[in-house]
Order: structure tokens, then sequence, then C-alpha cells
């Protein structure tokens, strides 16, 4: 069986991934989409929030399943059988630490990167983006699955509310893909 991941932060899921996950799960077997618990990035959601929300949103889709890892993503892939990772290009501005990322997971490991491109309908949309966006009042339809838009404005107001600022766990980190 050939099973490929999506990783990522995915803080939250946008149209863009679930474009990428539905192109992932036609090429593979069985794609597992996973969510790095990561300690240096502030995030507005939970990892076990996201995990919720990727549930719900993915359902539809029967090869897909979703799973959390820590530390290396090579490590994750040699413990679960894992050959291949899928991740969708947006733009030049992508390739650089892209290719970096897939040399260097080719050397630890041998896994392999499959880079699909992105669909021009998303290629400038990030979750950093949207969470931006939407913290400012801008609508985001249509640019994330509709799971994440009411999750999305309930934390907005509650960390804003709790902070007047986006506080601690609202802080915009680095760009989230
Ligand atoms: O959605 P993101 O935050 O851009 O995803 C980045 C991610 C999770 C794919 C990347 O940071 C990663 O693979 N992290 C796991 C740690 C790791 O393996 N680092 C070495 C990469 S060569």
């Amino acid at each position: 069986m050939r099973i490929a991941v999506c990783p990522g932060s995915f803080d939250p899921v946008t149209n863009g991934h679930l474009d990428v996950f539905a192109r992932a799960a036609d090429l593979a077997d069985e794609v597992v989409v996973a969510v790095l618990h990561n300690k240096s990035k502030s995030s507005l959601f939970t990892v076990d929030e996201r995990i919720e929300i990727l549930r719900e949103v993915v359902a539809p889709l029967g090869n897909i399943r979703i799973d959390s890892f820590h530390g290396l993503l090579v490590d994750y892939c040699r413990t679960n059988g894992i050959k291949a990772i899928v991740k969708g290009l947006r733009a030049v501005s992508d390739f650089d630490y892209e290719f970096q990322m897939a040399q260097m997971n080719y050397r630890l490991a041998g896994v392999e990167t499959l880079f699909v491109s992105t669909n021009p309908l998303y290629s400038y949309l990030s979750s950093s983006l949207v969470k931006e966006v939407a913290t400012y009042g801008g609508d985001v339809h249509g640019l994330v699955p509709e799971a994440v838009l009411d999750r999305l404005q309930r934390r907005i107001s509650d960390t804003m509310g709790e902070a007047g600022t986006m506080g601690e766990r609202g802080t915009m980190g680095p760009a989230g893909r």
C-alpha cells in the first residue's frame, strides 16, 4: 500500500490545503494529513482543534486520515511506512525552502517529496493571511472550509476580547501555509 503524507501546521486549514489533499488522495492509496506539534510557533487553534476540523473537512474524501507528529517528519515517515511527502507549491517564493527541505528529507531517510502546483484559485492563500484578514474583519468566505469559518470568528473575538489585542494563543506567528 502506498501511503503519502501531507504535513503542516494547518492553523487553520485552507481551501488551498484541501485542494492539495484531494490531489494527493488521487495519487496514493492512503494519505495521512499530519499536524506538527510545534512549540516554537504560536497558534490560533490547538493541535486537537486543528485535528477535529481536519477530520470534519476530509470526511467526504475516503482515503485520507488525520494524525499529528512531534520531531522530524522523516522519523514519522519511517515509523509509519511512508515513502512520499506531498506538498503544494504556490509560487517561486515557496520553492527555495521547500526544495531545501525536500533534499534534506531525502538525504536523511530517502523519503521523496512530490510537489503539486497549487490551484491558481488559491495561489495567494496562506493560513496566516486568512487569520490576518479575518482579524481585521475581512471576508474569508470561499478561502477556508465552512467548518473553519465559525470557529475562526469565534476564536478571534474570544482572543481579542481577552487581551484587547491578539493574545499569546492568537499571536500571528511566522507565515503558516
Ligand atoms: O504548515 P507549515 O508550518 O509550513 O509546515 C511546515 C512543516 C511542518 C511541513 C515542516 O516544518 C516540517 O516538516 N517540520 C517537521 C520538523 C522537520 O522534519 N524538520 C526538518 C525539515 S527538513
